[in-house]
């Protein structure tokens, strides 16, 4: 692989401790490493490697040094002026945000999945959305072997999809606080909603699930809908996901496919337990169980995914991207 000037942009955000965290333990091969945050988190100490960096001030001169790729996870406005910036200097930017998701000239990408698609990039790399990143690994492949016709996806998600201030929300709330990032109490409740609502009385959530999976999966007018859901859970996000397909099929080839895919750990026999927040997280897998027949349809199943959305959701998803880039 070739050895690359990298950035971390957020670097002392919940997603960007995650990519220093997967950098190393994959042992993502470097020339020089920089570390961005906004000016409140400036000169923060960050240990890489053994050696201590201090995090920088994003500005546009930050791209004045050669940086050949930048990871970016620091909100959709920091991407959408900073990711431009750093493309016109030459460097590739691989996204988090979904400020460039649905843009058709930039690849959203998971790498079990479309690994190909991201020979057509023009420097903007999309990471998609955590929910949808762990319903694609599990999906894909059983597209692939048995045709979708319809998702139906209800997302349990943990709080920490919503950054620092998410979690500080349920720890707070925990102690009889009231929230100050979400719109209502997390602790001992579930709220119907992770993002804002549209106007169409989806959540923003909702409708990246929905359009994110149509163009991963390349099938710009399948059926999909969700309901998206944030739940007292502190990391790992669980998915409820009902799929009708084309074909008839057996359960049995549905496991086989599942249990053969890349990124997929299927834990489908209920007396051994099944996929968990508190077991996925901290690790890379889509944790697959609950795998049955939907008998209310000709052919359809009901399965249970579960994935630490800090980083097959994020961090994971986007350091594989940045590797598929160096091998290009
Ligand atoms: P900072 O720590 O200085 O606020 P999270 O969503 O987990 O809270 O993390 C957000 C990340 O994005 C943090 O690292 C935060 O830095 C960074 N960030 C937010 N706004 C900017 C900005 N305008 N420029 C650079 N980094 C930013």
């Amino acid at each position: 692989m070739k050895k690359v000037n990298i950035a971390v942009v957020g670097a002392t955000g919940m997603v960007g401790a995650q990519i220093i965290e997967v950098l190393q333990e994959r042992d993502f091969a470097f020339n020089n490493i920089y570390f961005y945050s906004s000016s409140r988190s400036a000169g923060t100490k960050i240990k890489f490697s053994g050696n201590t960096y201090e995090t920088i001030e994003l500005t546009e001169e930050s791209f004045d040094k050669p940086i050949d790729i930048a990871l970016f996870s620091a909100g959709g406005a920091t991407s959408g002026h900073y990711a431009p910036v750093l493309v016109a200097r030459g460097g590739i930017a691989i996204d988090n945000s979904s400020r460039f998701r649905m843009n058709p000239d930039v690849p959203l990408i998971v790498p079990e999945v479309n690994s190909d698609a991201i020979t057509s990039h023009r420097g903007i790399i999309a990471n998609p959305n955590c929910s949808t990143i762990q319903a694609m690994v599990a999906l894909a492949p059983l597209h692939r072997a048995f045709g979708i016709r319809r998702i139906i996806y209800n997302t349990y998600q943990a709080v920490s999809g919503a950054g620092m201030a998410g979690i500080k929300d349920l720890q707070d709330g925990l102690k009889g606080m009231p929230p100050k990032n979400f719109p209502y109490p997390i602790a001992d409740n579930v709220l119907p909603q992770v993002d804002i609502f549209t106007e169409n009385g989806y959540t923003g959530e909702e409708m990246k699930m929905i359009n994110e999976t149509r163009k991963i999966l390349g099938v710009p007018d399948m059926k999909v809908t969700a309901t998206c859901v944030r739940v007292p859970v502190s990391n790992g996000h669980s998915e409820s996901i009902n799929v009708e397909f084309e074909n008839i099929f057996d359960i049995e080839d549905i496991e086989k496919v599942l249990r053969d895919a890349s990124g997929v750990v299927l834990q489908n026999d209920v007396s051994k337990g099944y996929p968990m927040a508190i077991t996925a997280s901290g690790t890379d897998s889509v944790y697959i169980g609950r795998v049955r027949r939907d008998e209310s349809i000709e052919n359809g199943i009901n399965m249970w995914v579960t994935a630490d959305n800090l980083r097959k959701g994020a961090a994971t998803n986007a350091v594989q991207i940045a590797e598929l880039v160096c091998k290009m």
